[in-house]
């Protein structure tokens, strides 16, 4: 995924504000960023490999435009370098992109242009200056893309020949124009823009955006079209770290804020209301998503099978889309997205859709793909995430997930949700560095639970490997002694989860199994459970077993948070990773 910002006004503080919009996007894409705009119409771009601070160094954010475009890139077609680096020119056209050009190669043999870069994006930029020298019709130029291009664009377009406009089309891959009383902004997603407004168009698919004198929107057919000017809900608190030394740590600490968010947009007086809608009587539930996603059904189709009594499957997105399909009208499919635009998710949707299945969405970010699509849609109201390790959105899919469990079971006490708040500052307060500073010099770790606690492992080991670096795996704890525990050296962190108390005694000896191999043993419970069986124990408040995966999934957030920084690792913008992953 990339960030792409384009801005025009006639304030001639076009660069300084494209800069500003880049270090907001940086969260979707950081391994090299560049800008282009119009000065004496003429086009100057300035690019680079690193970061938006580095690409800084090179400009004069003073230098006076009234249009730029610019980009924070994830590599994905090209190795991440100044030269494969957004924005492309060819000709009169200069691009930002974001997406994949599926069949670049086709294109590729259509243009004659000689290629700098190893980018499908600079042949996209080819072949729109080709279409344009054809019919010097920029509009009619965009229309044809439709038709011309497979894949998947969001694209903001600077014509030399037209230096007081500014152009957008998309398919497949959110592109928003948002405005104010005097200009505009071409953006991947609001965080870019909320510093100067919250009013935006949401473009479908194939719409093309001309912005001159003012906004003009069209269809693939150039009709002129009339789209309602949309209030985003989040704020530009929600982007900035507001005293917090990084994202993650602000966006757990935010978790009580989200948690009241959800509580009080679906309940009323303790009560669904009618926010949380009636399900049908399903037979079976799957759920699809990737990463984390996938590990919040891990942990709440527990829930299901327990309290509503509903078999229920987990499935990889990644594997589900191309797997042979049982479902039938009797199943209802569950797809589990923080972003609501990653790709493997959205294609499983399309699968699903197609074959007739009902389907229903648990998604953060309003208006996404995923949330547009599916058939039904229940917000997770987070507010806007930019650590890249999900952390607040990750509780409130799990919270939501946990609440749609006990509406399809019948239960309407929900008194106990109330008490997560304090809780949770219960957690906050535990001192996690001197566990973390037990773990943080180790090359491997490993996360041992059985049942809901294996979940929690899988979510635990994610956090810690992909913001750490650490070789962090999680095990079904009864799966130990058939091979893994051949893993355990001396002083290998093991952190062993129990909230299950039906459980506790099985996993209780696997700690024990390992702490007698010399590991060194994290027993991580909200269970009033004591013994030597371990090095540490981090306690949590105990509320209930459908509620306590709350309040270990934050301590195992925070004890992740602490190891990497420790490790002096970048916590919001991990190495090789990206917010979400829109490519296959
Ligand atoms: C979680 O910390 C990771 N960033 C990653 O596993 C993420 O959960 C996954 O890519 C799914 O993203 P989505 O929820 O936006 O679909």
């Amino acid at each position: 995924m990339c960030g792409i910002m384009g801005i025009i006004n006639k304030k001639g503080n076009a660069i300084k504000k494209v800069i500003e919009g880049l270090e907001k996007l940086e969260y979707r894409g950081y391994d090299s960023c560049g800008i282009a705009f119009l000065t004496a119409n003429k086009i100057e771009t300035i690019k680079t490999k690193g970061r938006v601070k580095d690409l800084k160094e090179l400009i004069d954010t003073d230098t006076k435009s009234n249009i730029a475009i610019g980009h924070t890139r994830w590599a994905t077609h090209g190795v991440a370098s100044t030269i494969n680096a957004h924005p492309h020119t060819v000709g009169d056209i200069t691009i930002v992109h974001n997406g994949i050009i599926e069949n670049y190669k086709e294109l590729s043999e259509n243009i004659d242009t000689k290629l700098l870069s190893e980018t499908d994006t600079e042949i996209l930029c080819a072949y729109i200056n080709k279409l344009y020298n054809e019919n010097h019709d920029m509009l009619k130029t965009l229309a044809k893309l439709k038709t011309d291009i497979k894949g998947s664009y969001a694209l903001a377009i600077i014509n030399e020949d037209e230096p007081d406009t500014l152009y957008g089309v998309r398919k497949n891959i959110p592109l928003i124009l948002a405005k104010n009383d005097n200009e505009y902004f071409l953006v991947s997603d609001m965080t870019a823009a909320l510093k100067y407004t919250n009013k935006f168009y949401l473009l479908e698919n194939d719409e093309i955006v001309k912005i001159s004198d003012k906004e003009y929107i069209y269809d693939s057919d150039l009709n002129l079209l009339k789209k309602e000017l949309l209030t985003f809900e989040g704020t530009s608190n929600d982007v900035m770290l507001k005293g917090y030394p990084h994202f993650m740590l602000k966006e757990i600490h935010e978790e009580p804020m989200v948690i009241n968010n959800i509580l009080s947009y679906y309940l009323t007086d303790g009560k669904f209301n009618e926010n949380m809608p009636e399900f049908k009587k399903y037979k079976n539930i799957y759920f699809v998503g990737c990463g984390s996603a996938s590990y919040t059904a891990d942990i709440a189709k527990k829930v299901f099978e327990n309290y509503a009594n509903i078999k229920c499957e987990v499935f990889l997105a990644s594997e589900f889309r191309y797997q042979k399909h049982f479902y039938d009208k009797d199943t209802l499919v569950v797809f589990i997205s923080q972003s609501g635009e990653t790709a493997d998710t959205l294609e499983a949707l399309r699968i699903t859709k197609s074959d007739g299945i009902d389907t229903l969405a648990i998604v953060n970010v309003v208006g996404s793909s995923i949330a547009r699509e599916a058939g039904k849609v229940l917000y997770i109201k987070a507010g806007t995430e930019i650590a890249v390790a999900t952390t607040k959105a990750f509780t409130a899919q799990y919270l939501l997930l946990t609440l749609i469990a006990l509406k399809m079971a019948g239960i309407n006490d929900l008194s106990k949700f109330y008490k997560i708040n304090e809780a949770l500052e219960t957690v906050f307060a535990i001192d996690f560095q001197k566990y973390a500073e037990k773990i943080y010099t180790k090359k491997d770790a490993f996360f041992i639970g059985r049942g809901i606690d294996y979940g929690l492992c899988e979510e635990g080991s994610l956090k810690l490997k992909e913001i750490s670096y650490i070789n962090s795996s999680a095990f079904a704890s009864g799966e130990l002694k058939h091979g893994t525990i051949s893993l355990i050296e001396k002083d290998t962190p093991v952190m062993g989860i129990i909230t299950d108390e039906n459980l506790a005694l099985k996993t209780i000896s696997n700690i024990k199994e390992v702490h007698a191999r010399g590991a060194y043993s994290l027993f991580i419970t909200s269970l009033d459970i004591d013994g030597d069986f371990y090095d540490d124990k981090i306690k949590v408040p105990h509320i209930n077993n459908y509620i306590d995966p709350i309040l270990i999934v934050a301590s195992l957030q925070l004890l992740a948070y602490n190891v990497a920084l420790l490790k002096g690792e970048d916590i919001d913008k991990p190495r090789n990773l990206a917010k979400s992953v829109t490519v296959e």
